[in-house]
């Protein structure tokens, strides 16, 4: 994985060059992400997502997809869910896809309750973005950085135990894991993930400094020290150039929501162009989601503490050429 990153980086390094040595006038595009509707009932217009479940729904999974299967698919008696006939379908749309596209399965997950949202619940969400929101705490209780509470704590086992029996019917285990570095989002993923991957040796998540929510302002979105998230984590890996301390926070400026779909586009731009997995999951915020959401086209689904949605993802390279040489986007050469 590192040495694949280093020597994407590498090429990257490369192809810029070579774009200025060449005076070429093509400059490098990113891929392109479209949500494929379809296979979840988040992607249709009639899902509630105040009343959704992911729980009681199988993560939202349809009974139809919108690909033709075999033949011996239709006259199986398939079991609900139908997560082998969804893998089967992945696996199809990526075999027959061009060499410049593939598609994705992102587990999006927000972390479970944490101090900070109990907090703007018992002020009003007025006084808590005018006031309060910029101290670390009330004395009672600390916010900045916040922690789990313990209905935070209990969501993110419920989402351990809902991921343990969806994975005996089948549901595809994520093949990587990121979080954002804000302990609700890494802390969600370790409980999440408990027993099942991560004291089980690989693969290792890896903390992404982009995946965070809204920068700026709010006490509860300014993250604490490599080295303490290390200390706390000590099973994360960190993305390259990760800092010591937070550099994007500042105390007087609350990042708007376009730039924050910005700033998730690029790293989930990153995330797609430097892992080839199919099955990727991401713990993040309410926020930071809505952005990823956005920037696939996904309808808008305001997800609650603790949830967990699936959503495909077509990624479309984009190429340029070189010389004699075509490249994806990504600097893999084709
Ligand atoms: C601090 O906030 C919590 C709710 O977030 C509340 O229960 C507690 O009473 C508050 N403490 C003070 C001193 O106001």
């Amino acid at each position: 994985m590192h040495l694949f990153a280093r020597s994407t980086v590498l090429r990257l390094l490369f192809l810029r060059f070579a774009i200025v040595v060449m005076g070429a006038q093509r400059t490098m595009s990113t891929c392109k992400l479209t949500n494929v509707p379809g296979f979840f009932a988040q992607d249709l217009p009639e899902t509630d997502p105040k009343t959704f479940d992911y729980i009681k729904s199988n993560f939202g999974l349809l009974e139809e997809f919108p690909v033709e299967c075999d033949e011996l698919w239709e006259k199986d008696a398939t079991p609900v869910p139908r997560w082998d006939r969804f893998k089967h379908a992945l696996a199809a749309m990526n075999r027959d896809a061009s060499k410049h596209t593939s598609y994705r399965v992102l587990f999006l997950a927000r972390h479970g309750q944490g101090f900070h949202n109990v907090a703007e619940v018992y002020y009003g969400t007025e006084l808590w973005n005018s006031y309060w929101s910029k101290l670390d705490g009330n004395g009672t209780i600390v916010w900045a950085d916040a922690k789990l509470t313990d209905q935070g704590i209990q969501e993110a086992e419920n989402a351990n135990a809902a991921w343990k029996s969806q994975l005996a019917l089948g549901m595809p285990l994520p093949q990587s894991f990121y979080s954002s570095p804000l302990q609700r989002a890494s802390n969600t993923l370790e409980i999440t993930w408990s027993g099942i991957t991560l004291d089980k040796g690989a693969p290792d998540p890896t903390i992404k400094e982009k995946l965070r929510e809204t920068l700026g302002v709010h006490t509860c979105d300014r993250r604490s020290s490599k080295t303490y998230l290390h200390e706390t984590f000590p099973e994360f890996e960190f993305e390259e150039g990760f800092t010591e301390n937070d550099k994007l926070w500042v105390a007087d400026v609350r990042e708007s929501n376009a730039e924050r779909t910005v700033r998730l586009g690029e790293t989930l731009r990153e995330i797609l162009e430097n892992d080839q997995s199919t099955y990727i999951t991401i713990s993040a915020h309410g926020g930071s989601i809505t952005s990823i959401l956005e920037v696939i086209g996904h309808r808008k689904f305001a997800m609650n503490t603790g949830e967990v949605i699936p959503v495909v993802v077509k990624v479309e390279y984009c190429t340029v050429e070189v010389g004699n040489e075509v490249y994806k986007s990504c600097c893999v050469k084709v």
